[in-house]
This record gives structure tokens, sequence and C-alpha cells, in this order.
């Protein structure tokens, strides 16, 4: 079954890259995907020229604080890039396809490789706020996939790929720069679930025995949808609070955007950094 017949019309895709084009004249070689609170991380980029998220036909609009949707074409470190600001989730209500479609409009657009952010909850106890994380696994709690219903079938092939989603070699070079920059950068796995609720504490203590050292709500589904196009991937989080039960107090938003907000310097850096090891 699909949830929105129209996500898969060519003809959607294709206008929406004809939009794009009208207004700007090259492609991007990355797309870099902005995660909460870490919108103005764009403000690195030169000579950019935006395109707001309503002048793309089929593009999904966010409905959340520090999530304005808009493209921010520009050049950095002599790389051209799209910044993807104001991804939408799953929580908001929009299919699943049509949270990847950014995905899908970058990569038609030119992109081959995407670096994807996003702030997290900390599972692993010895993750502070602010702890910059590699994603290295992930695991699908929100059991959905951009793929659903996209004609796709469970192959072997996709099945071996499943642990490198996340670039390897890409993430050793991430490291490296994390380092030479004095960066607390760890690796860890990032759990996905639905929210909008932040989850239970039993819930965190479940994602703890699997494994997880990360949760949030966003991510998975563009990651599955950029490996589906053969895109290579790098994902960070920026972990801005334990998980809930992990420490003392309540979670709220506002949390997360001032620890994001706090840690935008170092991060601006190291996303540097880290487009400018993209291709080693
Ligand atoms: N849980 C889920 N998503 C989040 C969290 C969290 O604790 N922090 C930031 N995003």
């Amino acid at each position: 079954m699909r949830s929105d017949p129209t996500v898969y019309n060519d003809e959607v895709l294709d206008a929406a890259v004809a939009a794009v084009r009208e207004r700007v004249g090259w492609a991007p070689e990355m797309a870099l995907i902005l995660g909460s609170g870490l919108g103005r991380l764009a403000e690195a980029a030169d000579e950019t020229t935006i395109v707001p998220a309503a002048e793309i036909p089929g593009y999904p609009e966010s409905t959340v604080e520090g999530h304005s949707g808009k493209l921010v074409f520009g050049t950095l470190e002599d790389t051209r890039v799209v910044f993807v600001q104001g991804r939408v989730h799953l929580y908001e209500g929009y299919p699943v396809q049509q949270i990847a479609m950014p995905v899908r409009l970058v990569r038609a657009l030119g992109a081959e490789r995407m670096l994807v952010t996003n702030s997290a909850g900390g599972i692993n106890r010895t993750f502070e706020s602010g702890t910059l994380m590699f994603i290295t696994g992930h695991l699908n709690m929100a059991f959905a996939s951009p793929g659903v219903g996209a004609g796709e079938v469970p192959d072997r092939a996709h099945a071996d790929a499943a642990d490198s989603f996340y670039d390897p070699a890409w993430t050793n070079r991430a490291e490296q720069v994390a380092l030479d920059l004095g960066l607390e950068a760890r690796r860890g796995t990032y759990a996905w679930t639905l929210g909008p609720n932040y989850e239970t504490k039993a819930e965190v203590r479940a994602l703890e025995h699997l494994g997880a050292d990360a949760v949030g709500m966003s991510t998975v589904p563009e990651v599955l949808q950029a490996h589906k196009l053969g895109m290579t991937v790098l994902g960070l989080s920026t972990i801005t609070n334990p998980a809930a039960g992990l420490a003392a107090g309540t979670l709220d938003h506002d949390e997360v955007l001032e620890v994001s907000e706090r840690v935008r310097g170092g991060l601006m850096k190291l996303v540097r950094g880290l487009v400018r090891v993209a291709d080693e």
C-alpha cells in the first residue's frame, strides 16, 4: 500500500528539480541535512542562493520551531554544497516517503554525498551533553521506510550493505578531523523513534539493552533513501541531553536548541573539515 500515491510520481520530482534549476545554475556535489538548532551552520557557506521550500513543488513544509524550510546553495571549502534546512519528521504527520523527498531532490540535482546531522538524546552513559557522535549504525524503531510502496523488494545485496549505510572511510577521516580540532567526538548507534513524545524511562532502558548509544526522531528515513540512491553518507549527532531517566529533571525542546547553540562554533569548524575530507 502506498501512503501517498503522488510521492513516487516522477513528474512531481521533475517539477521540483526544474523549480530549483531556474534559480540555481549549478549542481551541488554534497548535501548537508541540518538538524534541530543547527540551521545556522548554513551561514558558513559563501555565495549563497536560497530557495524557500514554499517555491518547490511537492516539497514538505516543516511545522516545528527551529526548522524553517529552505535549501541554501553555496560554496563551502571549495565544494559546491546544498544545505537542507528545516527537515520534516514522521511525527509531523507526513508519510515517510515525503520526508525523504528532499533527499531524492538533492540527488536528482547532482549531489553524490550527504552529511546528515541531528540532535539526539544520549543513551550511552559516558556521553555528556555536547558530545558529538559519528553514527556507525542505526536501529529503526519507527519501523518505517521510504522504500515502502516504491516497488523495492528485500534483496540480499541490500542486507549485506546494511552495516555500511554510513561510509566507514569518510567516518574514519571525520574522526581524525575532530581529534585535530580537539573536539570530543565518539562513535555510536542511533535509534530512530517516531516521537513526538520523548521516550519513557522504560523505553530508554530497552533501547540501552538493544545497543543504542543515542536516540532521536529523524535521520534514518533520509539515510535509507540516500543509500537506495547510491549516495555516500556520513552521520553526525549532537548529544543535547541525557535520554529520559538517565539524569534528573525533565526534557524540553528549548534545552535541545540551547545545547545545539552552545556547540555550534565547534560544530561549524568540524563540518568544514568533514566537507574537506569527503573525497580524499
Ligand atoms: N529523545 C529523542 N529525540 C531527541 C532527544 C531525546 O532525548 N534529544 C534530542 N532529540
